[in-house]
């Protein structure tokens, strides 16, 4: 998956290359709406990419009126491709370069940011909660002034991460990042298989649930939004991940 990455950035590099030096990125954005240009971004699907922006314009129209959106991406149980999603969403809006994200790994049971983005192991979101460092300390530079990037840090006990995921420092994080970034997204663990998840899910704008096609139960994704309804998470959408076409793709777009 790195490997992806790697594309990315090379055809981002080419892109910019072509218009000359980058320019200097305002964290805050001033002009929401960009220059309305599709970004295209070698080595993801076009399907894929599609998907991605009209992800980004739901979350843009189920959260208006606030200076940063803050964004949780969650699933009923694992391997539905949260971690795929989170990632090439903070990197498709940060691609267009008007706006800045922040990509913060709270899948404390899973992590897999750092490795996606070629980042080495170190100190996040973990170690700040325990008070083992602040919050310059975890910020890691994926694509100066426009994508930023918090691991998760030092394994610990997951009975030692739950509480930490309600206390006033994540309350204090939350609030200081969103002054600072245009987007915060977290990428999380399942909801039925973390607690924390839905513990942390009442402090989001949004929360977006990812279901991989043909293979989640109803009844698995009903109770996962019951979970996080009862804590008073704001589920804003969903994204149907890995769907196929059971007939060429050219003609399933017109029928
Ligand atoms: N749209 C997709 N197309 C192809 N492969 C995908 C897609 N989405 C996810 N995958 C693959 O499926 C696997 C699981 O994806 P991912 O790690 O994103 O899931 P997850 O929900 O974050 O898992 P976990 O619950 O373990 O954190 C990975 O190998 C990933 O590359
Ligand atoms: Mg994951």
């Amino acid at each position: 998956m790195s490997k992806i990455f790697d594309a990315l950035r090379k055809a981002e590099k080419n892109r910019r290359g072509q218009k000359g030096a980058p320019k200097k990125i305002s964290r805050k954005r001033k002009n929401r709406s960009g220059d309305g240009r599709e970004v295209i971004i070698g080595g993801l699907d076009r399907d894929f990419s599609r998907s991605l922006y009209t992800l980004r314009n739901s979350i843009d129209t189920e959260i208006r009126d606030k200076g940063s959106r803050v964004v949780m991406i969650t699933s009923s149980v694992e391997g539905e491709g949260k971690t795929t999603i989170a990632g090439f969403l903070a990197r498709v809006i940060a691609a267009n370069e008007m706006e800045s994200v922040l990509l913060v790994d709270c899948a404390i049971k899973s992590s897999r940011i750092g490795e996606l983005f070629g980042l080495d192991a170190g100190k996040g979101i973990v170690d700040y909660l325990l008070g083992e460092a602040e919050i310059g300390d975890i910020i890691n530079t994926a694509d100066p002034g426009v994508l930023d990037i918090v691991i998760s840090g030092e394994v610990r006990q997951q009975s030692v991460i739950q509480p930490l995921f309600n206390s006033d420092r994540m309350q204090f994080f939350i609030r200081d990042v969103s002054e600072k970034y245009d987007y915060v997204i977290f990428d999380t663990s399942a909801v039925l298989d973390a607690p924390e998840t839905s513990i942390l899910s009442p402090q989001m704008d949004g929360v977006v649930m990812v279901v991989r096609a043909g293979k989640t139960k109803r009844e698995v994704i009903k109770r996962a939004m019951m979970m996080l309804n009862k804590q008073g998470g704001n589920l804003i959408g969903s994204v149907l991940n890995r769907k196929r076409y059971y007939i060429p793709e050219f003609i399933y777009k017109r029928v």
